[in-house]
């Protein structure tokens, strides 16, 4: 649990959706297309023009999911894309596209929910959302500063129960704001938390996912309740500020190196292809055109069984992006 994050501001993930029929194991049998890859492409410390071209890129591209979050910043650049490229006479139409966001850890009361949401779908430039995420399982004290802290420099937590906050994101969906709501970043105990009090499921997890962490429990315990899981980070997260010297390089993994050889694809080419064929969405994050459009393609060759468990079989329980929770008398775990 504890140690330490920022999250990686100025993110814009971008997906592309497959037929369902090539992933068997995807039920989502909810209100949206399961989609298999997302492009991210994180503009830290871009422009704002910058985001904007990279969201036109993947739309002209193909990509047809836009993964966004109100902590990431960037969400009036998104809408200024979106709005140039959605609308009548405009390349697509509102409803090819499937835009997701989250609520930050400082909007968990019931009663910032809704304002939370209006704000995103206002800088977006939209009407509804068909995906809105928990982004965490925790709360911040509430707020306008995205991470409160107490005089000494630690965070300062609220005790809004989490199970509160998805009675307020079900809300969302009743009134057609949102067409569907999940979670980002819970255990399985804090998802069954959450079902053990939903009328409206969630239907999606995201959490870190990649070789080293492949989360084949995780993965089994969303299956098993309906949930898709999306893998963030899933390149090994190499470009993070704060990566250790030491620390295993994902890209660099033989294992990967020898696949990519024989298929003639790049390492992250495999890794993206393994978890597609396993049936994760994966968010992997770039600013560069070029792999923009490399990440995309991975649906033009079928790693074999044994290959699918030698990647599975890489995993050592590694985390990239390890959150910061800051233990106080206040904060229980
Ligand atoms: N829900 C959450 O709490 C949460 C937390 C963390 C992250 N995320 C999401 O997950 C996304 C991805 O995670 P991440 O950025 O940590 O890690 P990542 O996607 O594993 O790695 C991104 C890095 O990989 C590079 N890259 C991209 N494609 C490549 C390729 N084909 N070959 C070689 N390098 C390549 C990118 O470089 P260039 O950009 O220079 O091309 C960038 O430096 C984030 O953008 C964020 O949206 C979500």
């Amino acid at each position: 649990v504890p140690t330490v994050h920022p999250l990686s501001p100025h993110v814009i993930n971008i997906e592309y959706t497959l037929s369902e029929a090539s992933f068997p194991y995807l039920q989502t049998g909810t209100t949206f297309q399961v989609c298999l890859l997302i492009l991210t492409a994180v503009l830290s410390p871009l422009l704002p023009v910058q985001v904007k071209q990279a969201v036109v890129w993947a739309l002209e591209a193909g990509y047809r999911h836009i993964d966004c979050a109100a902590i990431y910043g960037n969400e009036v650049e998104i809408g200024e894309a979106l709005q140039e490229t959605l609308g009548p006479s405009k390349p697509l139409r509102r409803e090819d596209v499937f835009i997701t966001s989250k609520l930050w850890n400082t909007r968990h009361h019931p009663e910032d929910v809704e304002p939370s949401l209006l704000k995103t779908l206002k800088d977006l430039k939209l009407e509804y959302l068909d995906l809105y995420l928990i982004h965490w399982p925790y709360a911040f004290q509430r707020g306008d500063v995205p991470f409160p802290r107490k005089e000494d420099g630690t965070l300062l937590y609220d005790d809004t129960d989490y199970k509160l906050t998805w009675a307020a994101m079900e809300k969302l969906v009743e009134k057609g704001l949102v067409r569907s709501i999940g979670l980002s970043n819970f255990n399985s105990r804090q998802i069954d938390d959450i079902l053990s009090v939903a009328s409206i499921k969630p239907t999606v997890l995201q959490v870190e996912s990649h070789p080293y962490l492949a989360q084949v429990e995780l993965l089994a315990h969303c299956r098993d309740r309906g949930l898709v899981l999306t893998a963030y980070s899933p390149l090994g997260s190499p470009d993070r500020a704060w990566k250790h010297p030491d620390e295993p390089v994902l890209l660099q993994e033989p294992v990967i190196a020898a696949l990519a050889e024989k298929y003639k694809k790049s390492p992250a080419q495999i890794i993206l292809r393994w978890q597609t064929q396993r049936g994760v969405v994966t968010i992997p994050k770039s600013v560069t055109e070029s792999r923009i459009k490399e990440n995309f393609q991975v649906f033009d060759f079928t790693l074999e069984a044994d290959e699918m468990k030698s990647i599975t079989a890489l995993t050592r329980g590694w985390r990239y992006i390890v959150p910061m929770i800051e233990v106080s008398a206040f904060y229980d775990g």
